[in-house]
């Protein structure tokens, strides 16, 4: 039903609020943050001046939110691991849920919270907010006009990916714990919904190096380096996903021509702006191609917050699919998991995973209970619980 305001409760107030929903929330004057939920108290005063609320808008129990009448939407912006409960009771309070990506660390888990949105009527979205970047807005337009004809090979080059701690007053390292699900391909599923999106097909296979060469001095439970190749029902994917210093930017191989990306100071998508965009016709032929950016790199990714909540809302209202669906989020930790599960068994992995599949059921707690190859790189850097096995 079409109202005035979509009113919305923030769960978690860490660091993704402050460049993401920050801005979004305060910028869309027919959404507004009518209260906030974070079980840290420091971050709960943090957010206070953000939003200018007042004290009895503040939660540090997310129930005590989801009992607001008034609130249609809540946003879950906690740590991934923590998720499911929440938006299980949103569900139940009635509320449409807008939810961080990953979706969760486990499929099985992902699948339940799809079902209970369908059965309760209430929009699922995902915060992937990559979709509203300007070059993958234009990169996606093109290939949707057919500049380059049907779309072969999508290479997404993630080697640069910096790595940013959480809120200090929270937990900074719970990133690097089996927590998170996964690391760096994990936190970094941009690429991966990217990847299906810039193929426009879902994926059918996936197989992957996993390791943790940069992050071996410090025992790593999980991977700092992923190497994957996605096959699609026409066409593949690869993406090369580092924390560290390394290649930025998106090459697309068409049945027609290329398109190449890359950005300023040579880094990766989500750090910096587009700087170089060209496409070549299957003469060889090159045309460079403006870039909608903003002023600076922040005000980008701010803007894909807005326009991402703005398509949520319309959605909403609209009662209509938002761009970033969840069972895209689903879809893409699976292919995330499968990458883990290749490393693991050097093997290619089927997807979607069978529902009997430990990792299906587990996400990376699973990984213990399938068959490692004794030549695998994950296994001899001891990941996903795999060390001393
Ligand atoms: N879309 C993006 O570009 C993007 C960017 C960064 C992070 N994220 C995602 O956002 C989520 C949070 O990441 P972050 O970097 O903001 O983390 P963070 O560590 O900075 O903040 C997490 C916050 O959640 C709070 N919290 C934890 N458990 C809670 C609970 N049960 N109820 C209420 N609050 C709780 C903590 O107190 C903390 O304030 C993660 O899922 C991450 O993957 C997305």
């Amino acid at each position: 039903m079409m109202t005035d305001k979509l009113k919305v409760g923030l769960i978690g107030c860490g660091n993704v609020v402050s460049y993401g929903h920050r801005p979004a929330l305060t910028t869309l004057e027919d959404v507004e943050l009518v209260a906030l939920a974070d079980i840290t108290p420091a971050r709960r005063e943090i957010g206070k001046e953000w939003f200018n609320l007042d004290d009895d808008q503040l939660y540090e129990d997310y129930k005590d939110i989801l009992a607001i009448d008034e609130i249609d939407v809540v946003c879950v912006t906690v740590p991934q691991k923590f998720r499911r409960q929440i938006v299980l009771d949103a569900f139940a309070a009635g509320k449409h849920v807008l939810s961080e990506k990953p979706i969760s660390n486990i499929p099985a888990i992902a699948s339940e919270l799809i079902q209970t949105a369908d059965d309760a009527g209430l929009k699922f979205g995902m915060v992937h907010n990559y979709h509203f970047l300007p070059e993958y807005r234009q990169i996606k337009q093109m290939l949707t006009d057919g500049v380059i004809g049907d779309v072969r090979v999508a290479m997404m080059h993630f080697l640069g990916v910096i790595d940013y701690p959480g809120a200090a007053e929270y937990q900074a390292d719970w990133r690097h714990t089996m927590a998170a699900g996964g690391g760096v391909l994990m936190d970094m599923i941009h690429a991966v919904y990217l990847s299906e999106w810039l193929m426009g097909a879902q994926a059918e296979q996936v197989m992957a190096f996993v390791d943790a060469p940069e992050y071996a001095h410090r025992a790593p439970v999980i991977e700092d380096l992923a190497m994957l190749q996605i096959a699609f029902p026409t066409g593949y994917a690869s993406i090369h996903m580092g924390w560290g210093e390394g290649t930025g930017g998106v090459d697309i191989t068409g049945s027609d021509g290329q398109i190449r990306m890359r950005y300023k100071d040579y880094q990766t998508s989500g750090f910096n702006q587009p700087v170089e965009f060209y496409s070549v016709d299957k003469d060889w032929k090159r045309t460079d191609h403006a870039i909608t950016n903003l002023e600076t790199h922040t005000d980008n990714i701010a803007r894909s917050f807005t326009q991402l909540w703005a398509n949520f809302r319309d959605a909403i209202w609209n009662n209509s699919e938002p761009l970033a669906t969840a069972k895209a989020g689903q879809r893409a930790l699976e292919i995330a998991l499968g990458a883990y599960v290749s490393g693991v068994t050097g093997q290619v992995v089927k997807l979607p995973f069978d529902t009997d599949h430990p990792v299906y059921q587990k996400g990376i707690d699973g990984i213990v209970d399938i068959e490692a190859w004794e030549h695998s790189k994950t296994k001899s850097a001891s990941l996903f619980g795999l060390r001393g096995k």
